[in-house]
């Protein structure tokens, strides 16, 4: 993204006037409720995120996931929420209240991105479209961001399959350094224009 793009971006992001409830939102949508991460669930993220499958389509998850690892995953989260740059959530079922992964936005060199896992039991429901649709609505709605942008490795095609559906386009690929995997991974970008996840939003008969 070009430096101007990017400013333009930070002059409409109201992060420091969210408050404090803000900052701790909890979202919902027909199935899934999104909240702060919740030291609780510690064993539940090792056990799910410590998945090799899991962790080597992600950036920054090391492999093997220690206790040390979710412990510096909650102080951080609760660090970024706080500094008004990161909004992660974890995601529960309605219907059982199971913690099933998580999603979140991070705001870095003025851009934000997003990102989104779900433990391996989970995919394949639709789960990770409609979280990750509720939290552009809350970048978009609440952060007033301009765009969003997601990075998905070349042989996760799944994953490119959500941000289609998304509506993200494609703007370039670059190495991406993958924690997990010990090495840079060829890394598809896209983006998603607010005017365009407002369309898609409204195509959908959402209000
Ligand atoms: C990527 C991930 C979040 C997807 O979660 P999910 O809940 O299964 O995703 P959804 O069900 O919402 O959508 C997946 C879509 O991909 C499609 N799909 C499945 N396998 C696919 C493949 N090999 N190639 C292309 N599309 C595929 C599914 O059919 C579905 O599309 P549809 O609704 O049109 O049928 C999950 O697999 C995961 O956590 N992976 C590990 C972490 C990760 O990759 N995070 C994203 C980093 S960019």
């Amino acid at each position: 993204m070009a430096a101007h793009e990017a400013r333009e971006m930070v002059r409409h992001l109201p992060f420091l006037s969210l408050g404090k409830e803000g900052r701790a939102m909890r979202l919902q949508t027909d199935r899934l409720l999104l909240r702060p991460p919740e030291r609780a669930d510690w064993a539940t993220l090792i056990a799910m995120i410590g998945d090799y499958d899991v962790a080597k389509n992600l950036a920054g998850v090391a492999h093997p996931y220690t206790e040390a690892h979710a412990r510096e995953f909650y102080i951080r989260a609760d660090e970024s929420r706080a500094k008004g740059e990161g909004w992660p959530f974890s995601i529960y079922r309605k219907g059982d209240s199971a913690y099933i992964g998580g999603v979140g936005l991070r705001l870095k060199d003025g851009t934000l991105e997003l990102g989104y896992w779900l433990g391996r039991a989970h995919w394949g429901k639709g789960y990770a479209t409609e979280a990750a649709r509720r939290a552009l609505g809350f970048a978009f709605h609440d952060l007033k961001a301009q765009s969003v942008w997601a990075g998905w490795f070349h042989d996760n095609p799944r994953s490119g399959h959500v941000l289609e559906k998304l509506g993200f386009r494609f703007t370039r690929s670059e190495p991406r350094d993958c924690l997990a995997r010990g090495q840079a991974v060829n890394c598809h970008l896209t983006t998603l224009a607010r005017e365009d996840f407002g369309r898609q939003r409204k195509s959908l008969g959402a209000a």
